[in-house]
């Protein structure tokens, strides 16, 4: 019941992303029963794989995430797999004056797949580098493929600046409407950071709390114990600021900050997401020196550094320039959050793998015991996702009272027993119902990079290499200066 019978066509259809995150999303999605039994996966690439290729690939890649009492179901969900070669990339310009010579051939035998279908929902989703999107969508619109219940799916990065993303939005937009136009983050995916709306607008005791005169400060962190193996090309023109922070970090930052919305729609929610990167004030110049920090990990133990990753070219001027890790203090800079830090760190080869918002709370206004500290609230949003708010309690005992700081824990693995579906379930299941609300608005993804664009500039024009930190350690030393100049520290039990 409820099920869309849909085309989704994925362009990089057998890159990683694919291959780790969207098939298998599209199985589970398909195994609830979100998937009509008629709707097809088509991936688009320049593989020149038969549809038998190509499922044989997702069946060798993805089957061991299948359970085992599933495998009619598994080989029903491979039926809908098809593959449609098409030379995409190679005449691919990105300079707005078309794919000269694309391949016609493989753009037939995809409306030659489509013909005939126009009614069902039809997703196109573009896994591809950024400089295909505007002239796939062309292609598609020449192709007469847009159908007006169409939708086209973004994959970050949108744009590597303000300017790219501006014409990448301009080149989509004049083909595809806003509301057809569905901008991936896979973190607002992620089943703690809805949750994380629902904790702050759907409980009455935090709200009177959540502003400057209760909060010292915000730590959000998203730390990875991977390194970048293979992925250079990619990286060395990203860094962790582009990769992580333009994105997943601002987008948990804005749901922190963000104001209750009045409705918990698109717009709504949307609008006031807006408003908080709007607030954030700008670092421009030499502030980058004091309010921003660069590192780059070098080889420790087994792990090799980043410039002794494997990679298909050896490392140049730019491989050693890029950063890693970065930790950022933002602020914003309006009526509740005047004066409160929002640290931003985020970085490869750290010691743990841990993304979290941690809110730390001010001291009581006047102590009445030694010892306390003050509350904290932790929402974790991987490995386990949950929730966690730091208390002070007495400890037992006779004697005199000595303060202990408790943990009052909500887990979500433990607390629910409903599997926690994966984030790019959701969002495929949003595609396909058509609701934005958890996508990024063009103005939105565009104010993102008003912001860190000053940034990209003033580190550009910084004569020194990023800092080094040794591979699974948690950063650069200037990292822990940053907050430790104000007497705080960032947040490191588990
Ligand atoms: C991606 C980045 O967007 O997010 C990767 O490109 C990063 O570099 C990944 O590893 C992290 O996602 P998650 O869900 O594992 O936190």
């Amino acid at each position: 019941a409820g099920a869309h019978t849909a085309d989704l066509v994925v362009f990089g259809g057998t890159g990683d992303l694919a291959m780790r995150k969207l098939i298998p999303a599209l199985y589970h999605s398909d195994r609830d029963g979100r998937l009509s039994p008629e709707s097809r996966v088509i991936a688009m690439s320049r593989g020149g794989l038969t549809d038998a290729d190509f499922r044989g690939k997702v069946d060798a890649e993805v089957r061991d995430q299948v359970p085992a009492d599933d495998q009619a179901g598994w080989q029903r969900f491979l039926g809908r797999l098809h593959h449609v070669s098409v030379d995409v990339g190679r005449d691919v310009t990105g300079t707005g004056t078309g794919t000269g010579g694309t391949d016609r051939q493989g753009w037939g035998a995809l409306t030659r797949l489509l013909a005939g279908h126009e009614q069902r929902d039809r997703v196109f989703y573009l896994a591809s580098p950024p400089r295909t999107f505007g002239p796939f969508c062309r292609e598609l619109d020449e192709a007469g493929l847009v159908t007006p219940s169409s939708r086209v799916v973004l994959e970050k990065p949108l744009g590597h600046d303000l300017t790219s993303a501006q014409r990448i939005n301009d080149e989509v937009g004049a083909i595809f409407d806003e509301r057809q136009i569905f901008r991936i983050d896979h973190y607002l995916g992620k089943e703690t950071v809805q949750n994380l709306l629902v904790l702050r607008f759907a409980n009455a005791f935090l709200e009177p709390i959540w502003n400057s005169l209760w909060i010292d400060h915000v730590q959000i962190t998203a730390a990875e114990t991977v390194g970048t193996p293979g992925r250079r090309g990619y990286y060395d023109h990203a860094g962790a600021l582009r990769d992580m922070v333009q994105n997943h970090l601002l987008q948990l930052l804005t749901l922190t900050a963000m104001e209750p919305p009045a409705r918990s729609d698109r717009e709504a929610v949307r609008d006031e997401k807006v408003k908080v990167l709007q607030a954030l004030r700008p670092i421009t110049g030499t502030e980058a020196d004091r309010f921003t920090v660069r590192g780059q990990y070098v080889g420790a133990d087994d792990m090799p550094g980043y410039l002794d990753e494997p990679a298909s070219t050896p490392p140049t001027e730019a491989s050693r320039r890029v950063e890693t890790f970065t930790a950022i203090r933002a602020e914003v800079k309006n009526w509740r959050w005047a004066g409160v830090p929002f640290y931003l760190r985020t970085g490869k080869r750290m010691p743990y793998r841990r993304s979290e918002i941690v809110v730390q709370f001010k001291d009581v206004p006047h102590s009445i015991y030694p010892g306390g500290a003050p509350n904290r609230l932790v929402l974790r949003l991987q490995p386990e996702e949950g929730i966690r708010l730091h208390i002070m309690a007495k400890e037992p005992g006779a004697g005199d009272v000595t303060l202990k700081p408790v943990p009052l824990s909500l887990s979500f693995g433990e607390t629910f027993s409903t599997r926690v579906p994966e984030a790019y379930e959701r969002l495929l299941t949003d595609v396909l119902a058509g609701n934005p609300t958890l996508f990024m608005r063009r103005d939105e993804v565009e104010a993102a990079w008003r912001w860190i664009d000053p940034i990209l500039q003033a580190w550009e024009s910084q004569a020194e290499l990023p800092e080094p930190y040794a591979a699974g350690t948690t950063g650069p030393a200037g990292a822990h200066e940053l907050l430790g100049r104000s007497g705080r520290a960032w947040h490191e039990d588990d």
